[in-house]
């Protein structure tokens, strides 16, 4: 069901608090806003709202076997050292490979790359090589073993910095231990799963840099 957009009276006292179906506020300024009204959303679906960051391509090399996988869940977790969380299923032959090197390249795929992204994601490298059935091209990294995808808008050469939660969730923590971007477009059009077949497309920027304290850009 469509969400229904109601006007509330602006918000300035906090959070405000809800009456029968609508929004109540403490205060009401002569400007009114306009505002979702929502509904009770199944709990195993929120990914649909929280899992779109960019759909990467992560490679791995082990021994003289090259691997990739489309993966969208993952989070930055620090600037510097530059931590990167990635969820692995330990299904997956990506995870096999990465759990005995410590080594990925996080590549970031945009828009021309969607179909390609969605066939790596569906196939598995312990049956097909990947890079020829996609006609990828494999450049060599700096300082890891994967190599970077050239059809890539960017290419993060990792390092495995903890693997506490590898077990109990199949989370890695990474050091991104050498970065390489294109500088154009700045914004590329890059592909943010959500479910279902999917995928919202980025590209458009907003800036409020104006509205940012200095420590916070
Ligand atoms: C859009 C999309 C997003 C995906 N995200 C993840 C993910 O975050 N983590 C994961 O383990 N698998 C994810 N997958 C599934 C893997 O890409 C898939 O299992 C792949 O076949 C694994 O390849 P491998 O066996 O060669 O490692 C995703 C697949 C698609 C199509």
């Amino acid at each position: 069901m469509d969400a229904i957009i109601d006007t509330n009276p602006h918000e300035c006292d906090g959070f405000p608090t809800k009456t029968t179906g609508a929004w109540q506020t403490h205060c009401v300024k002569d400007q009114k806003m306009r505002y979702p009204k929502k509904y009770d959303f199944p709990v195993h679906q929120v990914r649909r709202y929280l899992e779109p960051g960019p759909i990467v391509l992560v490679t791995s090399r082990l021994q003289d076997k090259t691997n990739v996988m489309t993966l969208g869940w993952h989070t930055v977790l620090e600037f510097s050292p530059s931590l990167v969380g990635l969820m692995i299923s330990s299904g997956n032959h990506s995870f096999r490979m990465i759990r005995e090197t410590g080594e990925c390249v996080i590549n970031l795929p945009t828009t021309k790359l969607t179909d390609t992204v969605v066939r790596i994601g569906n196939t598995s490298g312990a049956d097909i090589d990947k890079f020829c059935e996609f006609g990828l091209t494999p450049d060599q990294a700096s300082v890891v073993k994967p190599p970077l995808i050239r059809d890539c808008h960017a290419g993060f050469e990792c390092r495995l910095h903890d693997d506490a939660l590898v077990e109990r969730y199949n989370f890695f923590i990474f050091e991104v231990v050498k970065a390489h971007a294109a500088k154009t477009p700045k914004h590329p059009e890059t592909l943010h799963y959500t479910g279902d077949g999917v995928f919202m497309v980025a590209g458009k920027a907003i800036s409020r840099r104006s509205l940012f304290r200095p420590g916070m850009l």
